[in-house]
């Protein structure tokens, strides 16, 4: 256990301690080292290939901290092109999403086409024989891949495949993907928002089972107002209720819903005239998957956090959720609705409004919990108070969802990653 003046994290499993520094929300220097330790070294989602579904189809973006775009090429492929004119440097792409044969650059309209190679350059003859269009093509990131439709790029040439770095999330993604026969689409449209606080608060609250009832109250009153049965707490009765380490810093609550799930999980507030209609779709999971398997996909929900800053929330609608640090003390938010390909017009608009009511940056929770995460960091000013304390359930077998094994799980490889290179640096010194 390291107990210096320096650690960001002191991790004594025999005694049961767990805290972190506030430094690691506070601290500019830790951002910068979190930009190369993390963000330029792990998987990061940067879009699902829904998204880009035509040729020529483009979405641009912010991942980690790098306008980018998605883009799929007259050839059908999906690239990640990084948004910067080879030239001098001007965004290529200034619109957030369309279909586009080509990207001229507006400064001195140089132009790339969909696969982002340059294929025009005013002037041309004015540049020496040195200069070769092909390697003025857009750069693309070290490393892309999609697992289930799920696109993340990395910048680290030598790190592990994406499958191996998704550990035990991929079995949680997979719950997700095998929802829809034809596949899994993101709607139109984003939820952006931002929050005055240091983006791993909100990686601790997107998980967090232990603040429902005190933060969110409102929201459970209107469900039991409205005829929900609350069955005891809000996270339902246990036949399948479990936080898992999934490794590589990922972590997930899966626990049977107490409200409604568009996939084939009725309850009366949906309506009586829609009964059959679910049970007709709960059907068809049993036969594709065998009834375990459909239950959890139907009944449960769960909170999945991909280390770093990818949270796909699959409860009363799914959220994919991504957030980037502007300031140790600001993040910039994006929240999406992924849904079956071939829902129905009145699954969907269910769906949207569960996305809109309760998870969105108007709705029920996400102001309560971006309240919280901004008065954290307020509190921070208080550096006398140096430690949080992440200790909850340390010494409990099996943990309960409203522990914080999971907060655990991503802190530990948060630590590995940032001190891993000092460490390298210190053996190399000595
Ligand atoms: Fe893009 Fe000059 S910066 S053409
Ligand atoms: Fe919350």
């Amino acid at each position: 256990m390291d107990k210096s003046a320096e650690a960001f994290v002191i991790d004594d499993q025999e005694a049961g301690i767990f805290r972190v520094n506030r430094r690691a929300f506070t601290d500019a220097e830790c951002l910068e080292r979190e930009r190369r330790c993390i963000f330029d070294k792990c998987w990061i989602y940067a879009g699902h290939e829904s998204e880009v579904a035509h040729a020529g189809d483009f979405q641009s973006r912010n991942v980690a901290g790098r306008p980018m775009i998605l883009a799929r090429g007259d050839d059908g492929k999906v690239r990640v092109l990084l948004n910067t004119c080879t030239h001098r440097g001007a965004l290529v792409c200034r619109q957030k999403s369309g279909s586009a044969k080509t990207f001229q650059c507006p400064y001195h309209a140089w132009t790339y086409n969909s696969r982002g190679q340059l294929i025009g350059v005013p002037g041309e003859d004015a540049y020496s024989p040195a200069f070769k269009r092909d390697e003025f093509a857009l750069a693309q990131p070290a490393q892309v891949d999609n697992y289930r439709g799920f696109i993340f790029i990395c910048f680290d040439r030598a790190a592990d495949s994406l499958y191996d770095y998704l550990a035990g999330a991929k079995e949680y993604l997979d719950l997700v993907a095998d929802q829809s026969e034809l596949g899994m689409k993101v709607v139109a449209g984003v939820q952006a928002y931002s929050a005055r606080a240091n983006w791993k608060l909100l990686v601790e609250n997107s998980y967090d089972g232990y603040h429902g009832l005190p933060t969110h109250q409102r929201y459970f009153g209107f469900l039991s107002d409205i005829g929900v049965e609350m069955r005891g707490n809000n996270l339902g009765a246990p036949r399948q209720q479990r936080v898992v380490d999934l490794g590589n810093g990922h972590a997930v609550l899966e626990y049977q819903s107490a409200w409604g799930r568009p996939i084939a999980h009725w309850v009366p507030s949906f309506g009586e005239h829609r009964k059959a209609h679910f049970e007709q779709m709960r059907r068809r999971f049993d036969e594709r998957f065998g009834a375990d398997r459909a239950y959890r996909i139907c009944e449960t929900s769960r909170n999945l956090g991909i280390f770093p800053n990818l949270v796909i929330n699959d409860i009363m609608a799914i959220t994919i959720r991504t957030f980037y640090p502007v300031a140790s003390d600001y993040m910039e938010v994006n929240a999406w609705a992924l849904a079956p390909k071939d829902e129905s017009a009145e699954d969907s608009a269910l769906r949207l409004d569960n996305f809109l009511t309760f998870l969105g940056p108007g709705g029920f929770a996400t102001p309560d919990d971006v309240e919280m995460l901004e008065s954290c960091q307020r509190g921070f000013a208080n550096r006398e108070v140096a430690w949080s304390d992440i200790s909850r359930g340390m010494k409990r077998e099996p943990p309960a969802l409203t522990d914080e094994l999971q907060m655990r799980a991503f802190w530990r490889r948060w630590n590995q990653l940032m001190i891993e290179p000092q460490a390298a640096r210190a053996r190399r010194a000595a």
